[in-house]
């Protein structure tokens, strides 16, 4: 059998002769950033597609955009990538790390809640593993603190909330086309918007302060240089014109695993709510208490036949990398706590083939129904 990856791309001859393309013509403009952006932007029902280098740039460039800035509170959720964290200690801010939902693994309403204090200038939250978190009631919260909602949505593009994509709630939203995401460009981002002043403003932030269309070499404002790269968008765009095979796939490799897992007692798979589709970039599973087990055990004995696994993410507050945080967050965060030591991550490549599937099903049978 072909070695088993945990998330990769799927490249076609289509992709490869667009980059082609852009290798031969695409040096004298921006024509597939232009296109990438118009048709994401359409895509997700939104005004403004800003791509970046990266998804963590898009979230710096938001966040600046947004005047968050020393002494400000950005609430965050402990169970995601340091990605969604890191621009908001950048720029000097504070992350206060709110609990997650059992079900769906996102950010918790009610943690968030009581988290607000007069100095929270933003929510960001994540929509993980492409599951959706109660979408509604934080839209009510934030509209009820006049706070702003930021949607990370690096990984579920092409999920649904109450038919709405992920991507278009509160006032922006980020994505990644990391190597390991379905749409991926090696790296890449973008920053979807509706807004034209706060489009402005990252527009010009992205490119070292000066005014698109402006005087040349002037420049208003020390900024970044976040701009992106005609090859990345050439790949990128021709991706994105495959968004239903790609999505197709990894919901068909999920379908595989909940068949072939079905008959495992006590244990949870991507959370998929009435008025929820879940892209699913990822299949996590979650074994329910009765297993005793953490996850670094769990992951000993599926790598022991063979089988690649990755944990679920650690409590960002239990990190080296915020070091002193876990007295503090660990009794606030308890349900993060729990699930974030017990869950982990499936293969997801969008290469995977059926007769591996049915080899990782073989393996989490025999550890957890031996
Ligand atoms: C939830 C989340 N946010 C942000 C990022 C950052 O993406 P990038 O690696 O493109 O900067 C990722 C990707 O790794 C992610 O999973």
């Amino acid at each position: 059998m072909k070695p088993i990856y945990m998330a990769g791309p799927w490249i076609t001859e289509h992709e490869i002769k667009t980059v082609e393309d852009c290798m031969r013509n695409g040096w004298y403009d921006y024509k597939y950033v232009e296109k990438f952006q118009k048709e994401f932007a359409a895509y997700h029902d939104r005004k403004y597609a800003v791509m970046t280098p990266n998804c963590t740039t898009s979230i710096h460039l938001l966040l600046t955009a947004m005047g968050i800035k020393e002494g400000d509170e950005v609430i965050v959720p402990e169970n995601t990538w340091i990605a969604t964290v890191a621009p908001v200690t950048y720029l000097k801010a504070t992350p206060v790390f709110c609990d997650i939902d059992p079900v769906n693994w996102c950010l918790d309403p009610a943690s968030v809640e009581k988290s607000i204090t007069p100095r929270t200038k933003a929510i960001i939250v994540v929509d993980v593993f492409g599951n959706m978190p109660l979408m509604d009631e934080l839209l009510a919260i934030s509209k009820k603190h006049g706070i702003p909602l930021v949607e990370d949505s690096a990984e579920a593009l092409g999920s649904t909330y109450k038919g709405i994509r992920a991507g278009k709630f509160g006032v922006g939203s980020v994505f990644s086309f990391h190597r390991t995401k379905t749409v991926a460009t090696g790296e890449g981002g973008m920053l979807l918007l509706d807004d034209d002043k706060l489009y402005e403003r990252c527009m010009f932030l992205r490119d070292h302060g000066r005014k698109p269309g402006g005087r040349a070499y002037y420049n208003y404002e020390v900024t970044y240089k976040y701009m992106p790269f005609n090859l990345q968008a050439a790949m990128g765009y021709a991706q994105f014109q495959r968004i239903d095979e790609l999505i197709g796939k990894k919901r068909w490799i999920f379908e595989e695993y909940k068949k072939r897992l079905a008959g495992i007692p006590d244990i949870e798979l991507n959370a998929e709510p009435e008025g929820v589709f879940n892209s699913v970039w990822i299949t996590g599973l979650l074994p329910g208490k009765s297993y005793n087990m953490d996850k670094l055990q769990f992951m000993e004995k599926l790598e022991k036949l063979g089988m690649p696994t990755r944990p679920f993410f650690y409590p960002l507050t239990s990190l080296p990398a915020f070091e002193g945080m876990e007295k503090i967050y660990k009794p606030r965060n308890p349900v993060a706590y729990d699930i974030c030591s017990r869950g982990i991550n499936l293969p997801g490549a969008l290469i995977l083939t059926e007769d591996q599937i049915e080899f990782i099903c073989d393996c989490v049978t025999k550890v957890l129904k031996p």
